[in-house]
């Protein structure tokens, strides 16, 4: 974890410059989808790195709408994207401009803070802060698709094994009663934790009871999966592991 107090002292300073590397790598590497700012921001002793912020704008999605459709349908991924989370961040504009947000700052200063901020900033910070993480964390099907190295290491450390550390997030993610989001985070000491908030909160804001570095989100919402599923939520949740893009996932990892 980045201590910025330490950084003066020559292991941790290196490790500062290594992971502050890493982020501008991932920006860089994942043009277009992040931004890459100037500071490294601490929220509540969450270290959010360099590079890694989220904007106040939709970013392209990474693959076509049919690309995932073995798991996720492609009228569903187009309403999702098009309707349902384009609607977040035109709403999350409208309160950043009514309630005198700089949008040229991190979102995740306004999500760290967004007890001081309306219902509407919230649903809709955490709306768009949401959505633009979870397309990220997708890609077309892979076979025996699962994280490796470091990840995978911390991992099977935090849940015992790679099964079970799905089986535990997946009933996080059942578990959810009405619309939220299942998490893998990273709370204040770095450690691996799984959770889940309701409704369109995360981990990055004050008032959730679970806090940390968001590294994987699953969308439970009705919306993510009902024109394939119905009310087979179970099975989206299943279906969804071959999709999830480990590589980005690694990097958040990394990143924190
Ligand atoms: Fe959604």
């Amino acid at each position: 974890m980045i201590k910025m107090q330490n950084s003066n002292k020559p292991n941790s300073r290196r490790k500062f410059i290594i992971t502050a590397a890493k982020g501008t790598a991932l920006s860089i590497g994942l043009a277009g989808m992040s931004e890459l700012l100037p500071a490294c921001n601490t929220i509540k002793n969450i270290p959010i790195p360099p590079g890694i912020s989220t904007g106040y704008q939709q970013q392209p999605l990474p693959y076509s709408y049919d690309s995932l459709e073995d798991v996720i349908d492609k009228l569903t991924m187009e309403i999702h994207y098009t309707k349902h989370a384009a609607t977040y961040t035109k709403n999350l504009n409208e309160a950043a401009k009514a309630e005198g947000v700089d949008i040229k700052k991190p979102l995740e200063d306004v999500l760290s803070k967004i007890s001081k901020y309306s219902v509407k900033m919230r649903n809709n910070a955490g709306g768009h802060y949401n959505h633009e993480l979870f397309w990220k964390s997708m890609r077309p099907k892979t076979n025996d698709n699962k994280p490796a190295g470091n990840l995978m290491i911390a991992i099977e450390k935090g849940f015992g094994t790679f099964p079970g550390f799905k089986t535990q997030f997946n009933d996080a993610a059942k578990n959810r009663f009405g619309s939220g989001w299942a998490w893998l985070y990273r709370d204040a000491s770095a450690n691996l934790k799984i959770g889940s908030t309701a409704n369109q909160d995360n981990t990055l804001m004050d008032i959730s009871d679970i806090k940390g570095f968001p590294v994987l989100g699953l969308d439970v919402w009705e919306h993510a999966y009902y024109l394939k599923y119905q009310n087979k939520r179970a099975d989206y949740i299943e279906n969804w592991w071959n999709v999830v893009n480990w590589e980005f996932i690694q990097q958040r990892f990394d990143a924190i």
